[in-house]
């Protein structure tokens, strides 16, 4: 790839980066992180790989989930346990359905900047005045406290995110080597404040199963089952920031090219996406799996034209096509994609991101009565729709997003295309974000626990529920 370095990108437009307004402290920023050790291997990153491929021929279901945005105050050890938790039982109940190995990718360790559709933000204060002060671009770039000194674009803050994310993955990996993730003991994944009772007991009649089939496996076998004791976790984020990427991009021993090594699975936004981009010439010189988000906006020429550009010598494993087309669009925008790919040879993996096309906005004055749909092209972030907007706050309704699930399964058994994966935002705590599921969260029930920095999350009983119904799913497939 003679014309690619980890440069190259800088020629093209590159669309959602911060403007930072002192170049020496850009520079010093991205010297300590180019000196940093790597937060991932090559070694990690062929085999997930390896497993993605896998999953392209059918053998494999991927679950990809976390926060939105991922914030540096969140970096302790409840709400990384949590996530890790939620993601761990989730994986057991798709096994049961899928009846085949779950790849399991976190949101996290580096999901911190965020696009956002309009650079500045005004409020007015108090006194009536309007402020109008740089858009919150996630704790990668600046802070979302509304001040001059908080949104001002800190380069400084690349190297205390990638600190953060080798704090997180340093636990992640402490855990599990030390076998929290051990399927033979499922109990130390259990969250604290699971008070739905069917669930609950759903779950747990589940576990004892297991714990079963796996007394009965290790008995044949005379040994425990070593792969049964340790369950591997991969990270990705949106690969945004690219002087962050490239800086964490580097060659290794005894391998060829570049690899990203700030995360296994980077993946270009739906509004990155543009063939002639920054994001896509980056992207496409590194030799990690890419992930690519796909809105209605998508034409089949452009999926084509992006696989040829990010995979020409169809690798497998390579390329992860993320459609988050909404519930509304689905059944009009995903059809055409797969069978464009399908009419070629080209291997991508197809997954399923059923929370960026249903979004939706609701007034916080009454109640959440008078909802409406907004950015119907499901944006991830809109700027019109802000947390601590007085008059609206964005949501998602369990069954819109089960419901865009069901269809893109229907689609793809009919295209003849394999769904391989899911992607959720989801998070282990019990926040209020997501209307609906069992306990039929209303509109009004949002202000009990609405914290995301930015879109809403499944919770935890959202999240089991929600792995329940796509493993029966699966199991009828
Ligand atoms: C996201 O994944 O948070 C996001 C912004 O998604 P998309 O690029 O699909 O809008
Ligand atoms: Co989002």
């Amino acid at each position: 790839m003679s014309d690619w370095s980890v440069e190259s990108w800088k020629s093209r437009p590159a669309l959602h980066q911060p403007a930072y307004d002192d170049a020496r402290a850009v520079e010093t920023a991205v010297a300590r992180l180019r000196s940093f050790p790597p937060l991932v291997t090559s070694w990690e990153i062929e085999r997930l790989k390896g497993e993605l491929a896998e999953a392209q021929q059918g053998r494999r279901f991927i679950l990809q989930g976390g926060d939105c945005a991922e914030s540096l105050a969140d970096c302790t050890p409840d709400v990384i346990t949590n996530k890790l938790k939620i993601l761990l039982q989730m994986s057991l109940v798709l096994v049961q359905g899928a009846r085949k190995p779950i790849t399991r990718i976190g949101r996290f360790a580096g999901q911190y900047a965020k696009p956002r559709s309009s650079a500045t933000e005004t409020r007015t204060g108090p006194d009536g005045r309007s402020l109008t002060l740089p858009s919150y671009f996630g704790d990668l770039i600046n802070s979302i406290e509304f001040t001059p000194e908080a949104r001002r674009p800190n380069p400084h803050l690349m190297v205390r995110c990638y600190q953060h994310a080798a704090l997180t993955l340093n636990f992640i990996r402490s855990l599990i080597d030390a076998g929290f993730a051990d399927l033979h003991h499922p109990e130390y994944w259990e969250l604290a404040f699971c008070d739905n009772a069917a669930l609950h007991e759903e779950y747990h009649s589940m576990v004892r199963r297991l714990s079963d089939s796996v007394r009965f496996m290790e008995t044949i076998a005379g040994q425990a089952i070593d792969d049964l004791t340790r369950v591997e976790f991969f990270t990705s984020h949106e690969g945004l920031h690219l002087l962050y990427e490239s800086a964490g991009t580097r060659t290794v021993p005894r391998r060829q090219g570049h690899y990203n090594l700030t995360a296994h699975l980077p993946w270009i936004g739906d509004r990155c996406r543009a063939l002639d981009g920054a994001h896509v010439e980056f992207f496409r010189g590194v030799r990690n799996p890419i992930g690519v988000k796909l809105g209605t906006s998508a034409t089949p020429d452009d999926v084509l034209a992006l696989i040829d550009r990010l995979n020409p010598a169809n690798e497998p494993g390579r390329l992860v096509l993320i459609h988050r087309m909404g519930l509304a669009s689905v059944q009009r925008c995903l059809p055409p994609l797969l069978e464009a790919v399908n009419r070629t040879d080209r291997r991508v993996l197809w997954v399923c991101d059923p929370m960026h096309g249903n979004t939706k906005a609701v007034s916080r004055d009454v109640g959440g009565a008078a909802s409406r749909d907004v950015l119907g092209a499901g944006t991830g972030t809109s700027d019109a729709i802000r947390r601590e907007d007085a008059a609206a706050r964005k949501t998602r309704d369990f069954a819109d997003i089960l419901g865009e699930l069901d269809a893109s399964f229907d689609l793809h058994a009919k295209a003849g295309t394999y769904l391989g994966g899911v992607h959720f935002e989801l998070t282990g705590d019990h926040v209020t974000e997501c209307t609906g599921g069992a306990r039929g969260l209303s509109e009004a029930d949002l202000d009990a626990n609405y914290r995301t920095m930015c879109d809403p999350r499944l919770n935890y009983e959202q999240s089991l529920e929600m792995s329940f119904l796509i493993a029966r799913r699966l199991a009828s497939a």
